[in-house]
């Protein structure tokens, strides 16, 4: 089956050469055709170019699509959200206002430990019910790939309960998913006061049966002030390692925690959210293969400190820009809001929020092959935005939601 979409006004994020990620300068470049159009063979992208070449070349399909000038882009890509979850969190919301800080609330037993209690009250039907309601939110929001963690089951049962819910969603959703086992993400009230107990559990039980089911690619570790060390952290990738879990994981949102560290250590795919970044981080993820990954929701609902993009991208860094979606410390899925804020907050071009959404992200949960760029062979994942006057219009209007059509491994998805 054969869908040609045409006439689009700019083809967004093209590459004929497809890279692994962007970084520093090259983040400001980005590949676009005006006037294009595009052919989708099955799931795949099969070649694009201007709209004179296609009448040369007398491209035929069985479909077509009239972008209407809209453009196309690639679907976002967003490596770290925790989409599976029972209940919103929406009165701790209010502590914040009234001034409590994220750790604050943690310490009176909110947070993280607010919904582990109701993941242990959900049922794997009910949990797989809402968490399918949010893909369909993410995906009408125009994103293609998700990875979804675990993390708050807290002991082995209910950690493997969302796994499944997470596997169940691969297999009966049209979005590429990876699954991220974050075990390690809060002491449970139980172990309170013993925290090294809770990691040796996490380590003997839960790895060895989370892996017995193959339900994860990755594995994480908040590794922050109050939370995880740097000690646990080392000890829980080692072990997910033997396992093939490859690490991905929470640094530095509450302070210079070491994560940065010890996830380059680990050759960890991404570290993520980095609001306490020195010379020191920035020299260590320099040569590495570790994606820098800020989350911008997370620090805008927080009022975290900002990350410093600028000077990581002026290194020589790649930086990815993923959603967080949760429901404690970013209760949003829409990655357009996360451009925005790239662009108002973090200083950086609509062309580098772009790449950041797209072709980094894409990377940091190993999809860089199939997806995150408009490229012959890539999976055909792409949104039509209405007739807008061109990708720097998408983060300027930061409100408006400019998706006309999404096509998800070559169909379109009605939204
Ligand atoms: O990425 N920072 C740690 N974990 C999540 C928050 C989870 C929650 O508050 O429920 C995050 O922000
Ligand atoms: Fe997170």
């Amino acid at each position: 089956m054969r869908t040609l979409v045409k006439n689009i006004k700019q083809l967004v994020q093209t590459e004929n050469k497809p890279q692994r990620w962007v970084a520093g300068k090259e983040m400001s470049k980005l590949g676009m055709i005006n006037n294009a159009y595009l052919l989708i063979e099955d799931d795949f992208i099969k070649d694009f170019g201007g709209m004179e070449q296609m009448v040369e070349k007398n491209v035929i399909a069985d479909k077509e699509i009239d972008a209407l000038n809209g453009l196309v882009l690639p679907s976002f890509c967003d490596s770290h959200t925790h989409i599976v979850y029972s209940g919103s969190r929406e009165i701790e919301y209010i502590d914040k206002i009234k001034g409590l800080s994220y750790e604050e609330i943690a310490k009176r037993g909110g947070g993280i430990i607010n919904s582990a209690k109701r993941i242990h009250q959900a049922s794997e039907q009910e949990l797989y019910n809402s968490a399918f309601e949010r893909i369909k939110e993410i995906i009408a929001l125009g994103t293609g790939a998700v990875e979804i963690k675990s993390g708050y089951g807290l002991n082995t049962e209910d950690e493997l309960k969302m796994l499944r819910v997470i596997r169940r969603l691969k297999e009966s959703t049209p979005i590429l998913i990876k699954a991220n086992f974050l075990g390690a993400h809060a002491v449970p009230t139980e172990y309170k006061g013993r925290q090294t107990e809770y990691v040796n559990m996490v380590i003997n039980e839960m790895i060895p049966s989370v892996a017995a089911e193959d339900l994860a690619d990755f594995i994480d570790v908040f590794c922050d002030n109050g939370f995880f060390t740097v000690e646990d952290t080392d000890r829980i990738l080692n072990a997910g390692m033997k396992y093939g879990m490859r690490a991905k994981i929470h640094a530095n949102e509450l302070g210079f925690s070491g994560g940065v560290q010890v996830g380059v250590k680990y050759n960890a795919i991404s570290v993520d959210h980095l609001e306490y970044m020195g010379d020191e981080e920035i020299d260590c993820l320099l040569g590495s293969e570790t994606m820098p990954t800020v989350l911008p929701g997370a620090a805008f609902f927080l009022n975290l400190p900002l990350s410093p993009v600028r000077k990581m991208i002026d290194a020589g860094l790649p930086v990815a820009l993923a959603s967080d979606y949760n429901p404690g410390s970013s209760p949003s899925g829409n990655m357009k809001f996360v451009m925005s804020l790239g662009c108002i907050n973090y200083k950086m071009l609509p062309e580098e929020v772009i790449n950041a959404t797209t072709i980094n992200t894409a990377y940091a949960m190993g999809l860089e092959e199939e997806t995150g760029s408009i490229a012959v062979g890539k999976i055909a994942n792409f949104y039509i935005t209405k007739p807008v006057t061109g990708f720097e219009f998408l983060p300027y209007a930061y409100g408006s939601n400019l998706i006309n059509k999404v096509f998800l491994k070559g169909k379109e998805i009605s939204i």
